[in-house]
């Protein structure tokens, strides 16, 4: 039988009004960097190409890894949740935050929080952890606050050791662990530097150590594809563009990927199948691959 896994990044939802008094933080950077140039970037119309096109393909489970928002105000932590619901039911749909939903610090009631049951696994703590047939999905929250002009992330001491548990036990029980991470883990055109993930060093050696058969993430706004060995064999690295873009100076456009998983007698069969909007709204077919996926 076939798992089908949807993964869509970075929509960077229509920024909502704010109050004067809630701009007087780090978030009047983003509020002018939207209004300058993301708001003609990011458009409501190809997330919704997105979106359908996701529905079309019937996914076992959509994966959503982060910077749903711009700059974490209560009210677009709202709206993220109504854009979950109006994708699927929680049980359908996990989601990890990016750098954006933590744009600064709120109370957690304001915060992500609000997207309640869409954020969690089993336990209702980060990594968020579930077992979906064949499929364990670990969600990782890389999403810190940080100062101006940084976008960064951060694991965490207690975080990472949940995630070797996981990925320990998904191993043993012969599950196919999938790992879902808003900042990617390698240094990576568009997510090194001030974008980085501050131990993404760790995170990698846990990788390694205890094997994945992918990861998935977004931030860079871009596709990528880099083969970690890990003690699973090649662990693909995979890299999303964000769902919403139409960026005609880069011409980047919005997409999502598709990820077919079937047990084989021995390991895992992967194919990708990436997904692109049209400058003229349609949906079609970028690229398709079999992934290195192969045990040791
Ligand atoms: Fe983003
Ligand atoms: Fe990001």
């Amino acid at each position: 039988m076939t798992f089908r896994l949807a993964h869509l990044t970075d929509p960077h939802l229509p920024l909502p009004r704010a109050r004067a008094r809630e701009l007087m933080t780090k978030r009047i950077l983003g509020w002018q960097s939207w209004h300058r140039r993301r708001k003609s970037i990011h458009l409501s119309t190809v997330l919704q190409s997105v979106v359908r096109d996701v529905h079309a393909h019937h996914p076992d489970q959509i994966a959503v890894t982060g910077d749903i928002g711009n700059i974490s105000l209560p009210s677009e932590h709202a709206a993220a949740r109504h854009w979950f619901e109006s994708i699927d039911k929680p049980d359908r749909v996990l989601v990890v935050p990016g750098n954006h939903d933590a744009y600064v610090a709120v109370p957690s009631s304001e915060g992500v929080a609000l997207w309640g049951a869409y954020r969690e696994g089993e336990d209702g703590a980060a990594p968020a952890i579930r077992r979906v047939g064949d499929v364990m999905l670990i969600g990782v929250d890389s999403a810190v606050p940080t100062p101006w002009l940084m976008s960064g992330g951060t694991v965490g001491p207690a975080q990472l050791q949940k995630v070797a548990t996981a990925l320990q036990s998904g191993g043993a029980d012969g599950l196919c662990r999938v790992v879902l991470i808003h900042h990617p883990p390698l240094a990576i055109r568009g997510g090194g530097g001030r974008k980085a993930l501050s131990d993404a060093e760790a995170f990698r050696a846990l990788l390694v150590q205890h094997g994945a058969e992918l990861v998935i993430h977004g931030h860079t706004h871009r596709r990528s594809l880099v083969v970690l060995e890990t003690a699973a064999g090649g662990t693909p690295i995979i890299g999303a563009p964000s769902a919403s873009a139409n960026d005609r100076r880069h011409g980047d456009m919005g997409g999502w990927n598709l990820y077919e998983i079937e047990r084989l007698a021995k390991g895992w069969r992967v194919g990708m199948i990436c997904r692109e909007a049209t400058p003229a709204g349609s949906m079609v077919t970028v690229d398709t691959q079999s992934l290195p996926v192969h045990p040791r």
